[in-house]
């Protein structure tokens, strides 16, 4: 008999999942029976390191619950409560593919933005559309928590051909919030943030501390940081200032990945720096990241979460989900920034849109709260990436080769038609075994 709540985990043996595990041995309310891992038979090694890892989590915790790990995730899903999506189809080699080919034609090369965000998503879509028609057709009732990058995109594909009650989610909101109540000594619980825009393209344009607008305060603060203050980056994106001029155009605090749209230049060079001195594109750093975290997992004497996880740019993944499912499960009604249907939320986007917004969360699912008119400021460049991310959506699900051109060439990140058509037929080339769907 059921005694709590399910959990299946689709990419379980990612190196991120202790992290997730840490934090549902930290909730009270949430009773969690089981939580169980699930990853392809290529990843099942990896899945073991991590299951072992965890378990020894949880030995040392006051909490209990179930931990399996498993290859067949029929039956994982047809268990499930929640379902949480964090996979990554082709894994790091894949994204290191994503990263360099952009750079070959000195165009930004990231895993989520730009021409690597969108290879990317040719190859996920189909994946995660696959997972939640069988997770319909097991267990209709279960609730689908998307964080598989990139995320806005993968949430609007799954919101637009599926049935399942999917939620998107990305850490980045809570962190930009943690960071300004750290830098204000307030406690998180106290303030609140405005956000508006889609997933790593958003801006927060309020920041209240119970009830307070301290807008004005918080752009004070960024205007006067210094480069080594800067602590509102996440780990996996250079740190970079915001330029006091900038700030003051457009007065809002945006999301770090607004970098690579505002600042391509400084980004560039960058990355281009980081190939020339043998670092590597962000992929290749993680992966050496990554191995040495392996290592400490497969130590017994490791029994809390390594320091190192901290290099990654997942952090307060895990508090995010975790509220959510709290305010899921429990009917516990609270504000939360998700990716959601926009519905009347921004006025600039079609309704059936995904964006990422603060919504009301219950037991009912999340509703996006209807925000003042977007800026003209940013309402370009919103409208923009939207239009590049639903072409996208349909070039995957179609495999459609002039759907994917347009994408690209509608992205503000590719500079030009030729280039564009350079770095698809690269694409397109280097992903053919995980994109049937463009086979001709
Ligand atoms: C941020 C983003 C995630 C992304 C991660 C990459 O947290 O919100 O979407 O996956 O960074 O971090 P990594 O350490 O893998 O480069």
């Amino acid at each position: 008999m059921k005694s709590g709540i399910r959990i299946a985990v689709i990419g379980g043996g990612s190196s991120y999942t202790p992290e997730l595990i840490s934090g549902l041995l930290d909730v009270d309310d949430l009773a969690i029976e089981q939580v169980t891992l699930v990853d392809i038979p290529e990843g099942r090694d990896k899945m073991e390191i991590i299951r072992t890892f965890c378990q020894r989590l949880i030995d040392h915790s006051n909490k209990k619950f179930i931990l399996q790990a498993t290859c067949n995730r029929h039956q994982a899903l047809a268990d499930a409560d929640f379902v949480l999506s964090q996979f990554r189809v082709g894994g790091l080699n894949a994204r290191a593919r994503d990263e360099s080919i952009p750079l070959k034609y000195g165009v930004i090369g990231q895993e989520t933005v730009g021409a690597g965000g969108f290879a990317s998503a040719l190859r996920t879509i189909p994946v995660a559309l696959e997972l939640a028609r069988e997770l319909e057709e097991l267990n209709p009732e279960a609730w689908l928590i998307n964080f598989t990058n990139p995320s806005g995109m993968i949430t609007e594909a799954l919101l637009r051909y599926q049935g399942i009650r999917t939620i998107g989610l990305c850490n980045v909101p809570i962190t930009i919030e943690r960071t300004i109540a750290q830098a204000l000594h307030v406690s998180p619980d106290v303030i609140s943030v405005d956000f508006l825009g889609l997933n790593h393209l958003s801006f927060a344009r309020h920041v209240y501390v119970q009830g307070k607008d301290i807008t004005p305060l918080v752009l004070e603060f960024l205007k006067n940081m210094s480069q080594d203050a800067v602590k509102n980056s996440v780990a996996n994106i250079p740190k970079e200032t915001w330029a006091p001029y900038l700030l003051d155009a457009v007065p809002m605090i945006p999301n770090p990945y607004l970098q690579y749209y505002w600042n391509t230049d400084v980004m560039l060079r960058k990355q281009l720096a980081d190939i020339e001195n043998g670092k590597g594109t962000r992929a290749i750093q993680v992966m050496a990241i990554e191995a040495e975290l392996f290592k400490q997992y497969q130590n017994p004497q490791q029994v809390t979460l390594p320091e190192l996880l901290m290099q990654r740019g997942g952090a307060y993944y895990s508090t995010v989900a975790v509220m959510l499912m709290e305010s899921l499960a429990l009917n516990k009604r609270r504000e939360m920034v998700v990716n959601v249907k926009n519905d009347q939320a921004l006025d600039v986007l079609p309704a059936d849109s995904v964006v990422e917004v603060p919504a009301v969360i219950d037991g009912r699912g999340a509703r996006a709260i209807t925000m003042e008119p977007v800026p003209l400021e940013v309402k370009g460049l919103i409208q923009q990436v939207k239009a590049y991310e639903q072409l996208t959506i349909e070039a995957a699900v179609e495999g459609h080769r002039g759907k994917a051109l347009a994408a690209l060439l509608t992205n503000p990140l590719v500079p030009s038609s030729e280039i564009a058509h350079k770095i698809l037929d690269d694409i397109l080339r280097e992903n053919a075994a995980y994109l049937p769907q463009f086979a001709s």
